[in-house]
């Protein structure tokens, strides 16, 4: 969720600005946009475009080119491109236009506005999280039941489906508050795991529930691993985030209520110090290193939220993982 990406020398808004004039190039030149300017001068203008261009904006060009052509682009539709340019150049989220973007294993997750648009730290996580459940022994005679708190667009919990149906039973639950985001996520679930098709008694389902006002029992706890990429920015470095995602995605799914934005993680703990929530393990999964708790954090809060969970006296055994750019971004939490 952070939006200080690593990796890129430019500042995001000059990034974008770079995507938008390469795409500009792509629609004047290759794409043959009549706009009145001439070959000449917009491929002048590319090469200027392209010396200047970072690698990062050459990946999302080539994002956004790919999709054009899955699109067979022809004769009116060349219409849609250019306001698809234009939308770009105002700023919107590249995702956003796109309508779908990768997430682990999902070749295209819907995304719509103001949903939270995935994070690829978010999917670095969820792609260990599934690596280490695929080789931990599940209870042989039961699935395997996740809970996926602030689903969102659903990422995490379709992302885990789908790498451990291919394995083993699992039950899948993804809430969130948001009716907007219950529905994105089950439309998400319907198109890439259409029920017609499914021959597993595996099962994914997304429901509205509020995380301050809910019980795990009611919606089918307890749950063997538990997931939760919460709104965990506070509200003072919200007011200072980029356009981009300011004015664009949900406020409600940025900004985590407390002066440090650690609302969220105090209600989880609580939630697992009352129980309900986890499943203890079987005899046969325990000494094994299977995570019952994944969060994703703020950059500066992994030892705040460590204490946080420590001070529940529940035993668990508390990583904290670092993200692709050394960032403190996740932890996993085991039971000791
Ligand atoms: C940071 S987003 C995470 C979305 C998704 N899991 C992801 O990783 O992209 C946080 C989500 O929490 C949801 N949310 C906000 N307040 C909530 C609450 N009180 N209870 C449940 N979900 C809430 C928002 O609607 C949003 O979808």
């Amino acid at each position: 969720m952070s939006v200080a990406r690593g990796g890129g020398a430019l500042s995001l808004p000059k990034f974008r600005h770079n995507v938008a004039k390469r795409i500009g190039r792509f629609l004047l030149v290759d794409g043959g946009v009549n706009t009145g300017i001439s070959n000449k001068k917009a491929t002048k203008r590319s090469k200027r475009i392209r010396s200047k261009a970072d690698e990062e904006g050459k990946d999302l060009v080539r994002w956004m080119c790919e999709e054009l052509k899955a699109r067979q682009v022809a004769g009116t539709e060349k219409r849609e491109l250019w306001s698809m340019y234009r939308r770009l150049t105002r700023g919107e989220p590249l995702a956003y236009i796109l309508g779908n973007v990768p997430f682990g294993p999902l070749a295209r997750l819907e995304v719509r506005p103001p949903i939270l648009i995935p994070r690829p730290e978010t999917e670095e996580w969820t792609e260990r999280l599934a690596s280490m459940l695929i080789a931990s022994p599940a209870p042989r005679s039961e699935a395997i039941k996740i809970l996926d708190l602030c689903t969102g667009s659903g990422c995490i919990a379709l992302s885990l489906f789908s790498h451990l149906t291919k394995h083993r039973q699992a039950e899948v639950l993804g809430l969130d508050k948001s009716r907007i985001a219950v529905e994105l996520a089950r439309r998400n679930a319907h198109s890439l795991f259409p029920p017609q098709q499914s021959q597993s008694a595996s099962k994914v389902a997304f429901e509205q529930a509020d995380m301050f006002d809910f019980d795990p029992v009611s919606v089918g706890g307890p749950f063997d691993v538990v997931v939760c990429n919460p709104p965990y920015i506070p509200l003072d470095q919200w007011e200072k985030l980029e356009d981009g995602v300011r004015l664009w995605e949900n406020k409600a799914a940025l900004v985590g209520p407390g002066e440090t934005g650690l609302g969220f993680y105090k209600r989880l703990a609580a939630l697992v110090k009352s129980g309900g929530l986890l499943r203890a393990p079987s005899s046969e999964a325990k000494g094994k290193r299977r995570p019952a708790i994944v969060v994703e954090v703020g950059h500066d809060q992994a030892e705040k939220v460590r204490d946080i969970f420590k001070g529940t006296g529940v035993g668990l055994d508390i990583e904290i993982w670092k993200d692709a750019f050394k960032v403190q971004r996740a932890l996993f939490m085991y039971h000791q």
